[in-house]
Formats: structure tokens, C-alpha cells, sequence
């Protein structure tokens, strides 16, 4: 095989109560891209989409990707990748994880699949480093395995699906972009005990509740007092877009991963469809472009398309 096609999902990281540990893998948006063998030993990067992404594969997401199988594996030849992508980057769905995971499996399908799924989200974590100058799995495993996860440990990777009811998610993602490196920056250094308790106590109550298929656990849970205070300012009308979705139905929600885009969870579709139009009507008096996406759970990370 000397051709393959990919396509890789939006993915909705942190969750609210999970920061750098929870996803989920969404049903669309996703990313088409293409890879190609090639007999020069170079990675060679082809823009379809308009985003203008560097072409320098040491600068390109998935150019690091790439690179680093192919150092890996040592074989005599190189890729061409051809980039299609419909996750913006900046969107906070996961745009540089489904670039970086959307290579680690294409180069994987032309490489004979020698590598493992946890070896792929290493090597996709290797690219998510350069959007966010660090180490956080929680878009990468869920864009690999789908589903939702929960990454217990980088070093060495551990990752736990996580078994859940019907959930829905309402995606609003107004066209601003916020970089994951610079939304990190207004993170605070460290926490006190005293903030971090009700944050395991959050965190492991709403595993049980999707465990437990609990709606009421899983909302209850979905509270953040120390990534989301730090962020929250960077979304046009959060406080109201939150407000709204939980009148209309949502069990919870927040920031999606860093920014700016914001995901509210409903326990079924017509709901999450109402909580959608709640947070478009809120938004198209604002003057700022924006997109909503609906969509369940996927259970499928990237898929081969041929
Ligand atoms: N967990 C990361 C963050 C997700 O919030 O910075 C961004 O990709």
C-alpha cells in the first residue's frame, strides 16, 4: 500500500472537571488527510485547506508526527501528507490532536502497522507538544481510541476508557482563535489544598455518574474553580451562553478544552438541539462568527477511509 486516507474527530478535552485528563471523541467535525510514500527521505507537507498551517514539517504538527516515526522505524523512504482540514486550529476541539492522531495512524497503515495504539498516542503526543509546549493526552487518546477517556498517567501511558450513558453535546465554537500555549499561560502555577479537594471529589463523582449512568451526579460534577475562573473571560457571553443551556435542558458543561469553543452535555439529542439554538440566538445578536456542532459521543477516533 502506498496510499492511505484518514479521517480524524473534533475531540472535547478537560470536560470541565477533568483538566489535561478527560475527552471525548466527537461524531463531526473531522479532518480528511492523505499520506503518501514517497522514495526521498523527507516529510513533505501539502495544504488543501486554507488555514495556512506551516509547511515546514518541524513547525507542522503532523510533520512532527511523522518525523518521528520515520525515525523510528528507520525505513528508506519518506511521506508526503496532504492536509484537508475542517477543525480549525485554535477552535479548543481538538484541531492539533485530530493533525497529530490523523498522522500517527495513516503513517501506522503505510508502516505495516508495527506500532501499538498507546505507541500512536505517543507519537501524536510528540506533535500535540508543539501547539502546547506540554505534555497532556486528554484530545489525543480520545481522537485515537473514540469514546471517553480518562488519561491516569503520561509517563508511562495509561489511559482508561470510560464507560458512559447517551450523552449529546452542543458545540458552539465562535471563530476567535485562542492558542492552547498562551491559554495556558493564565493558568495558575499552583493551587491550595483547599481547591484541589473539591476537585478530586468533582472529578471522581462525575466518573461514577457515567458510570452509573447518573445525569444528576454527572452535572453536579461538572464544576471547575480553578482552570475555568482563569479562562472564562476569553469567551464572548460564557456566563449567559452557560445560563441559557442549563435553562434549556443541558446537565452541564464549559470550556471546551482551552477555548474558545463551549460544549454543553444533554442526555438526549432534541435536547442538545435546543441547547444549540439557545446558544446560536445568544450569539447571532453578538456580531461574532460562529458554528454549532450536535453530536453524540462517537465511539470511533480516526478512521480509515481508504
Ligand atoms: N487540557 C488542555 C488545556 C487542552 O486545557 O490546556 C487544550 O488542548
Amino acid at each position: 500500500m502506498d496510499e492511505i486516507t484518514v479521517t480524524a474527530p473534533a475531540t472535547v478535552s478537560n470536560v470541565v472537571c477533568g483538566f489535561d485528563c478527560l475527552g471525548f471523541a466527537l461524531e463531526r467535525p473531522r479532518d480528511r488527510f492523505t499520506l503518501r510514500r514517497i522514495p526521498e527521505k523527507v516529510v513533505r507537507i501539502i495544504n488543501k485547506d486554507g488555514f495556512g498551517l506551516p509547511v515546514d514539517p518541524e513547525r507542522n504538527i503532523a510533520g512532527v508526527t511523522l518525523v518521528a516515526m520515520l525515525e523510528d522505524s528507520g525505513v528508506d523512504h519518506g511521506f508526503e501528507f496532504e492536509s484537508d482540514k475542517r477543525i480549525k486550529p485554535g477552535s479548543g476541539i481538538g484541531s492539533s490532536a485530530a493533525s497529530a492522531c490523523g498522522a500517527a495512524v495513516a503513517a501506522n497503515e503505510l508502516l505495516g502497522r508495527r506500532y501499538s495504539q498507546d505507541q500512536l498516542i505517543e507519537f501524536a503526543l510528540a506533535g500535540e507538544m508543539l501547539a502546547s509546549s506540554a505534555r497532556h493526552a486528554d484530545n489525543v487518546a480520545p481522537c485515537i481510541l473514540g469514546g471517553f477517556t480518562l488519561v491516569r498517567s503520561t509517563d508511562p501511558l495509561d489511559i482508561v476508557l470510560l464507560d458512559h450513558p447517551d450523552l449529546f453535546a452542543a458545540v458552539l465554537h465562535p471563530q476567535i482563535e485562542v492558542r492552547t500555549s498562551e491559554a495556558r499561560d493564565l493558568l495558575p502555577k499552583t493551587i491550595s489544598l483547599s481547591s484541589a479537594v473539591p476537585a478530586w471529589a468533582n472529578l471522581g463523582a462525575f466518573v461514577a455518574g457515567l458510570s452509573a449512568g447518573d445525569y444528576g451526579l454527572i452535572g453536579r460534577s461538572m464544576v471547575d474553580e480553578i482552570v475555568e475562573p482563569a479562562r472564562r473571560f476569553l469567551i464572548p457571553l460564557f456566563d449567559e451562553l452557560k445560563r441559557a443551556s442549563l435553562d434549556s435542558g443541558a446537565i452541564g458543561g464549559g470550556i471546551s478544552g482551552s477555548g474558545p469553543s463551549v460544549f454543553m452535555l444533554s442526555r438526549d439529542r432534541p435536547t442538545a438541539e435546543r441547547v444549540a439554538k439557545e446558544m446560536r440566538n445568544l450569539y447571532a445578536a453578538g456580531g461574532i462568527e460562529f458554528n454549532t456542532y450536535i453530536s453524540a459521543i462517537s465511539s470511533e477516533g480516526v478512521r480509515i477511509e481508504k
